[in-house]
């Protein structure tokens, strides 16, 4: 058995304690996450939060492939809006990453499917965003309904959010899918809504605003 020796202002002072008395701090209190079994957030749901930060940012990667569509056919602001929805994503997918960490859950980041590419006209691609935002709304409902089987109100109350997210996010779609349609070939029509759309601006609280 030895002493152990602490600094105090520059002076060591020396005690009886015995440092094999002590317990290793990782034995007892694990500091890498995602071996405490203490921390605020559960296996599954940690889990299924991980698995939504990579399809938040597959859509990110799915609207910046169709911005660079829309570059390719000469419209910027169909490509605007689409850049501005892909930094959208990105800022969702950052939104569960700060929830998993302030939880004291570990973030695992997976690989990211290639997007799409290969695009038709104006309207199928905002036909395609709006079918890829009604999937993403069955994903949040999922880890809605997790979170409720769990008692994790804290994950339910971060969820809601999104939950008002994709309603807004489908109206906004679903909006210039019928937009699009009544325009229909009337290039004219076509190209106001283009420079409309490439008008848009930040929102402070959400990012990029529909
Ligand atoms: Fe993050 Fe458009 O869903």
């Amino acid at each position: 058995m030895r002493s152990l020796a602490i600094r105090h202002r520059g002076n060591e002072i020396r005690t009886g304690a015995a440092v094999a008395e002590i317990p290793a701090a990782g034995r007892v209190f694990p500091t890498r996450r995602e071996e405490r079994a203490d921390k605020m957030i559960g296996t599954r749901m940690q889990a299924a939060l991980n698995g939504q930060i990579t399809q938040e940012l597959y859509a990110s990667q799915v609207y910046l492939s169709m911005c660079a569509h829309f570059e390719g056919e000469g419209l910027p602001g169909f490509a605007h809006w689409m850049r501005a929805q892909a930094e959208e994503e990105r800022e969702h997918a950052l939104r569960i990453f700060d929830f998993v960490n302030d939880r004291e859950g570990q973030v695992s980041l997976e690989a990211i499917d290639a997007p799409p590419s290969g695009f038709g006209s104006p309207l199928e691609v905002f036909e395609e965003a709006l079918g890829h935002e009604r999937k993403v709304s069955g994903m949040i409902g999922d880890l809605y309904r997790l979170a409720m089987d769990e008692a994790d109100y804290p994950a339910q109350v971060m969820l809601q959010w999104f939950v008002n997210e994709q309603v807004e996010e489908e109206k906004t779609i679903s909006d210039i899918v019928d937009r699009l349609r009544l325009a229909g070939d009337d290039k004219s029509a076509l190209l106001m809504l283009e420079t409309e759309l490439g008008q848009r601006t930040g929102d402070p609280e959400t990012g990029p605003a529909g």
